[in-house]
């Protein structure tokens, strides 16, 4: 696996202590043609787990509360989830966020603040438990979520440094965070608490180094950064991933498959790139502020990461600022534009309002079943972009034949039209389809092949279209998103991306520059870099497979292979102008198709390649 040869990587470097530092700088060394994660693994190696088949749903209190949380305030909302009907829509986790640790105790274990989470207190017990709690929660049918840092302090404690709530005592008595206490931790929170979720931030090793003033002054011991935020090259991913890895094991030890593990390093240190072998969900953004900008921001740092997002393994965007600033009961078409964004993304969908007081406009929006239906098919696939000025364009294939989701999104201030067309859609041109609008709550009939529509400023429209496939036996690789995974991605110091770009994508190369080369239908492909390697997962459904590989930049040949459960089944060099020849391949039968692209040893700058117009036969 390629992460755990990163791992190596880091433990090779740590060991060799200064010297180390020649080896890699802090960036994951490129695979080379030779390296074995390049080799076939028959697998879908993504993080093993059976929760979160669709994104996660549900509340967290730190955008209405930060740290001003209390179990009284928690408890009645999780009541209000009940009451209102969202439980019964789906949302179903209620998870507690930072500022519920009091302080660590000399055995390692962790005192819970019962002054505001009074039901933990118990007579005998130094640490108190939540487990009043957690059966509280599961009583009402719901879950139960956690939060912890991967480092020695906590977020709330470097930025939200005027709070009354925050951990007391020595400094060592204030590290609350998980580091150097991972098992034990995960152990009590699942084990003994029964938590189903637990968030795990990383402020403990981003903020606390030592010319910060808090450190400075003594309030917290100092830390070398192994996340400088904003800055892949200076921060140590392979660290990073580590410690997440550690947290993962300890999260499957003691809380089983079913609980959902959620990484919140904000998009830093690739923690897009490596989330998915590591937990549920992973943030891929800095936390989202009220307003309209931080929204677009948000969306612009998920949404060509469509290859990396499927069930079990969830990009996140963030919570949802629904019921806040831009997004309040003043501004329905803004809330509803951003509702209609995460659900078009899978992203997850927990919501960060006081529920105890919603007004009933904002419910609707949350609460509309056929928005969420969309956010949780099962297929799992992340929409694909389209984008022309300030308007976008999302289509998400959904789990039934000819169905699609398709969102039109007005980023800017002055009304637009947007249309998309049936290929677009992957539907027959000049067949019937059913439209729904999703908002307007109506059926629309269409004729022709382009769907357009007027979108205010702000707006947004979501509907959902059943129609005829364009080639019913044919599924194209950008209709089944869910089911590949970049297993190692070609990303090496030389072609590094600026943060928020994913090295392998749909539709384009990873610069965002056009799949050109190989012709006609060429969009309808996946743009990676060379000495990558793609699983896909054909489940035994398909009898062939057609692409068009083709290289995309610089001076050198690649060598395209593709593998069926592991076997070689075809192997072609490609010249970087040559004109791109189509292959054809048999698969039936594989469980696992895989794509290696492989450039000579000893290039520099790897190409970008394309396997082009690539689809399944049936
Ligand atoms: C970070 C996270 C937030 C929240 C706070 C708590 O900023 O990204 O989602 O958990 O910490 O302090």
């Amino acid at each position: 696996m390629p992460s755990q040869s990163r791992i190596h990587r880091t433990t090779v470097r740590s060991l060799l202590g200064g010297v180390g530092v020649l080896l890699a700088v802090g960036f994951p060394l490129s695979a080379t043609a030779q390296d074995p994660s390049l080799a076939p693994s028959g697998r879908f190696s993504v993080y093993r787990t059976t929760a979160a088949q669709t994104p996660p749903m549900g509340w967290n209190p730190w955008n209405a509360f930060r740290t001003d949380v209390d179990e009284t305030k928690v408890r009645e909302v999780a009541k209000a989830m009940v009451d209102t009907g969202l439980a019964r829509r789906g949302y179903r986790f209620v998870n507690i966020d930072d500022g519920w640790a009091l302080k660590r105790l000399p055995d390692g274990r962790i005192r819970i603040r019962d002054s505001m989470f009074p039901s933990t207190a118990r007579p005998g017990s130094v640490t108190g438990s939540f487990r009043p709690f957690t059966d509280y929660i599961h009583g009402l049918g719901l879950k139960a979520g956690l939060y912890t840092d991967i480092g020695r302090n906590t977020c709330a404690q470097r930025w939200d440094a005027e709070s009354p709530n925050l951990p007391v005592g020595t400094v060592v008595e204030r590290q609350v965070g998980s580091y150097g206490h991972a098992v034990q931790d995960i152990r009590t929170i699942f084990a003994d608490w029964k938590f189903d979720y637990i968030k795990i931030d990383a402020c403990g090793v981003a903020d606390y180094t030592p010319d910060v003033a808090p450190v400075k002054a003594g309030l917290y011991q100092a830390s070398d950064p192994l996340i400088v935020r904003g800055n892949i090259p200076a921060s140590d991913p392979n660290a990073v991933e580590h410690l997440y890895a550690v947290l993962g094991d300890a999260v499957h030890q003691w809380g089983g498959e079913d609980a959902t593990m959620s990484i919140c390093a904000w998009g830093e240190a690739l923690s897009p790139l490596w989330g998915k072998m590591r937990g549920n969900l992973w943030r891929t953004s800095p936390d989202i502020e009220f307003t309209w900008q931080s929204m677009l921001e948000n969306i612009d740092s998920v949404i060509d990461g469509a290859l990396y997002a499927g069930p079990g393994h969830w990009n996140d965007p963030d919570m949802l600022a629904i019921g806040h600033g831009d997004f309040d009961v003043e501004h329905l078409t803004e809330a509803r534009a951003h509702f209609t964004m995460w659900t078009i993304m899978a992203s997850p969908l927990l919501l960060g309002y006081d529920l105890r007081h919603s007004p009933a406009a904002l419910l609707d929006i949350v609460g509309n079943p056929e928005a969420i239906a969309i956010d949780q098919d099962p297929a799992g696939n992340q929409g694909v972009p389209y984008r022309s000025g300030a308007a976008m364009v999302v289509v998400r294939t959904l789990r039934d034949p000819g169905e699609r989701a398709v969102a039109f999104f007005n980023r800017g201030t002055v009304p637009i039209d947007a249309n998309v067309s049936r290929a677009q859609l992957g539907l027959a041109s000049g067949s019937a389809a059913t439209v729904r609008d999703i908002w307007a709550k109506k059926d629309w009939a269409t004729t022709g092949d382009t769907i357009t529509v007027k979108l205010p400023a702000h707006g947004a429209i979501l509907l959902r279209v059943a129609g005829t496939p364009g080639d019913p036996d044919a599924v194209w690789l950008d209709e089944m998103p869910a089911r590949i995974n970049v297993a190692v991605d070609g990303l090496t110091q030389a072609t590094a991306l600026p943060m928020g770009q994913f090295p392998a994508r749909i539709g384009t190369a990873p610069d965002g520059t056009p799949l050109h080369g190989e012709g006609a239908g060429a969009s309808r492909g996946i743009g990676a870099f060379a000495n990558s390697r793609l699983e896909i997962r054909a489940d035994r459904a398909f009898r062939r497979f057609e692409v068009t590989p083709a290289v995309l930049s610089g001076h050198h040949s690649v060598r395209f292979r593709v593998y069926a459960d592991r076997k070689l089944v075809k192997d072609v060099v490609a010249g970087p102008a040559q004109t791109a020849v189509p292959i054809e391949v048999d698969v039936s039968s594989a469980k696992i198709v895989e794509l290696v692209a492989l450039a000579p040893g000893g290039v520099a700058r790897l190409p970008m390649i394309a396997w082009g117009s690539a689809r399944f036969m049936r």
